[in-house]
């Protein structure tokens, strides 16, 4: 079996595995990845994800854990990793097999698994899903909410291939995969709760740059955690409506931070520019006004005057009192 493979299918698929979950909520996520062919990767990996932190990655039958806590041995179960990766290991060989027989396709070459379960606000177990990709795409999907399982195919399996398989599946969900899945959540909030729970402030600038046919003004917020964001450009104090900015997608920094950029353009006009943001680091919304170098330097030579004005008065002060 042939299997043409580049490096670019790993970039496009991780950004299937960003979190989605809303502001409140926890979740676990294990992603695997099965590659046939021969590359500088592994043919099988895993990563353990909690909310949008790395903690674990399972590779050649090792597991190494993420971060500075090097030890989760009361977190996680070795032997229990080791398993279940086991267990994804040869599901995949399955389910490569039956794609194969399906479709006689043999170019199908990276195969990709995405688990993850909930924790919702008020500590109480939500939902799991079990999702599968094949070449980027997602093939099918289980929901498992309230005791219901959901079934969803988005491409052409025939269905009598996978069934005997998906309902033996059920059954461990039920059974195995998610109630596991939340302990190890539970465990995993107050491990790292440190690093769950922090807080980093937003890094805010807002510029002004002529292009080719005027001006773009631009507010960037970096280096943010949580990724939870609202920002806002207004225009002399009403917000600026949505179709007119560009931007706004929420992008990971190298470092486990956020950022997010609003851009609008504009012709040269006489119109303040302002840029709010609230962020859970901020006890306050945050206001920036565009600082406009001519503005700057009127706020200089204000800033002298008074210091100029204050002088003046400590002096007289300071002379009426000498001569009393
Ligand atoms: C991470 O490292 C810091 C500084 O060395 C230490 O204080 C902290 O306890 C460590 N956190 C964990 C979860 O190991
Ligand atoms: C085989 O897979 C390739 C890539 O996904 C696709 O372009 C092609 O149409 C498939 N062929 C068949 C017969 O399904
Ligand atoms: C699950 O059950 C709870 C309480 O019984 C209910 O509030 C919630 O809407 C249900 N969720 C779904 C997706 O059915
Ligand atoms: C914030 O951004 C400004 C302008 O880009 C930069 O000079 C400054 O070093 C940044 N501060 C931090 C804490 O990253
Ligand atoms: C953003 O705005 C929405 C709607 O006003 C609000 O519910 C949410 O809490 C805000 N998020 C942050 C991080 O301030």
């Amino acid at each position: 079996m042939q299997c043409k493979w580049t490096q670019s299918y790993v970039v496009f698929l991780l950004t299937l595995s960003l979190p989605s979950a809303s502001y409140g909520s926890h979740s676990l996520w294990l992603f695997s990845t099965y590659i046939c062919g021969k590359t500088q990767f592994p043919e099988f990996s895993s990563t353990t994800i909690v909310d949008d932190i790395t903690v674990g990655y399972y590779k050649s039958g090792t597991y190494f854990p993420r971060g500075n806590t090097t030890n989760e041995d009361d977190v996680i179960n070795l032997n229990d990793i080791k398993d279940l990766n086991d267990y994804l290991y040869n599901s995949f060989l399955r389910r490569v097999a039956l794609l194969r027989q399906d479709s006689q396709n043999d170019s199908l070459d990276v195969f990709q698994k995405l688990a993850v379960c909930e924790l919702l606000d008020s500590d109480k177990p939500g939902k799991m899903i079990v999702a599968d990709a094949a070449r980027g795409s997602t093939t099918d999907e289980l929901s498992y909410i309230n005791n219901t399982f959901t079934y969803t195919v988005t491409v052409n399996i025939k269905q009598e291939l996978i069934k005997p398989h998906l309902e033996d599946f059920k059954q461990q969900c039920t059974n195995t995969f998610y109630p596991v899945c939340i302990t190890t959540l539970k465990k995993y909030l107050k491990k790292r709760r440190d690093q769950i729970n922090r807080k980093i402030t937003p890094n805010i600038t807002l510029t002004k740059k002529a292009n080719s046919g005027g001006f773009r003004v631009s507010c960037l917020a970096t280096g943010f955690y949580p990724r939870h964001i609202n920002l806002t450009l207004f225009r002399d104090g009403q917000p600026v409506s949505d179709h007119e900015i560009t931007g706004g997608d929420l992008l990971p920094n190298g470092d486990g931070t956020y950022q997010m950029r609003k851009s609008l353009e504009i012709s040269a006009d006489k119109h303040k520019y302002s840029c709010s943001v609230t962020h859970l680091s901020l006890d306050n919304k945050l206001i920036i006004e565009l600082d406009e170098p001519f503005r700057r330097r009127i706020g200089v030579v204000a800033v002298l005057l008074l210091v100029c004005a204050i002088s003046v008065i400590l002096a007289v002060v300071y002379m009426r009192k000498g001569r009393l």
